[in-house]
């Protein structure tokens, strides 16, 4: 039977972390890291994410400033938003909400964030210096994951990492992270050959492809870590009528008999996620102010 990869506790270590160098930089720099996150619409997993985050900025003392606006909300409005908060000096992190409506150019919009504020990491000058190892704001989730194989592993220079999924959220940073630690990467997806046999050779293997339990023990190297992105629900008639589960992209009950060690769905990767956020705004704000940056907390 696998360890398990405590999600739930790691986040909780990485935003006391958060939370001391905020002291610190409130009682020795009279600064306090602000973070800026905008929703345009009224999806409701969005509205559940974007309170939480709020709340946790808040626990670790940070200031949060949430802009909720109407779903037929113009780019152009949406737009000059993001151009005051690039010049507010209170805020260092900016984050708007993914999906935006249907009538708004993400791209645009992401693009239309200062860099040094992206706390998100999906800005186009963020993902040229992760693809080219050098400094930048890393997308949170990816980082959450780097994160716990750091803790596990210590070095993972020369393991054999696959990551099955290829968005820009998850799959492409991944990649471009855990090559960055020397493993030998390979991006799996749908038009992948032969795709069971690649992840057996994997030491890490990274599923974020958002289909429900698709990765089963066979396609798992004995001894492999094995990190759960996905987030799906799926009915649970066991639970009663209509009542849903969470699962992951990892058929959990299989895999974790074959694998060294697997991050649970949920209490794995999901809980880290909001916390690199904060640690990505703890970040810019120690970037935008010639200080040192936290020790762990980045890339
Ligand atoms: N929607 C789902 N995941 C994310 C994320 O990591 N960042 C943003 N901005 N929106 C999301």
């Amino acid at each position: 039977m696998a360890d398990i990869i405590d999600g739930k506790a790691f986040a909780a270590t990485v935003r006391k972390k958060v939370a001391e160098h905020v002291t610190r930089l409130k009682s020795e720099h009279n600064i306090t890291p602000g973070l800026a996150v905008v929703l345009v619409g009224e999806d409701p997993a969005s509205e559940v994410y974007v309170r939480n985050k709020g709340k946790q900025t808040h626990e670790c003392g940070m200031n949060s400033y949430e802009h909720k606006l109407p779903a037929d909300t113009s780019e152009s409005i949406l737009l000059a938003l993001i151009d005051r908060l690039n010049n507010d000096p209170t805020v260092h992190g900016i984050l708007c909400q993914l999906p935006v409506p249907d009538h708004i150019n993400s791209e645009k919009v992401l693009n239309a964030i200062s860099p040094a504020k992206d706390v998100d990491g999906f800005h186009i000058s963020n993902v040229g210096l992760l693809a080219t190892g050098q400094k930048s704001m890393v997308p949170c989730t990816p980082l959450g994951c780097l994160m716990m194989l750091r803790d596990r592993h210590g070095s993972l220079s020369g393991m054999n990492a696959v990551v099955v999924g290829r968005s820009n959220i998850v799959g492409k940073p991944m990649a471009a992270l855990l090559l960055r630690d020397s493993c030998t990467v390979t991006i799996a997806h749908s038009r992948t050959k032969d795709i069971e046999a690649l992840c057996r050779n994997a030491d890490i293997l990274v599923a974020a492809v958002g289909r429900p339990q698709m990765i089963t023990g066979d396609w798992v190297k004995p001894g492999a870590t094995v990190i759960d992105v996905g987030i799906n629900r799926i009915p649970a008639p066991e639970r009663g009528i209509g009542k849903m589960r969470l699962v992951g992209d990892v058929d959990f009950a299989s895999a974790s008999a074959v694998a060294g060690a697997i991050t649970p769905v949920p209490g794995g990767v999901g809980p880290m996620t909001i916390a690199c956020l904060l640690a990505n705004t703890v970040t810019a704000c120690c970037r935008a102010n010639g200080l040192p940056e936290p020790e762990g907390l980045t890339a």
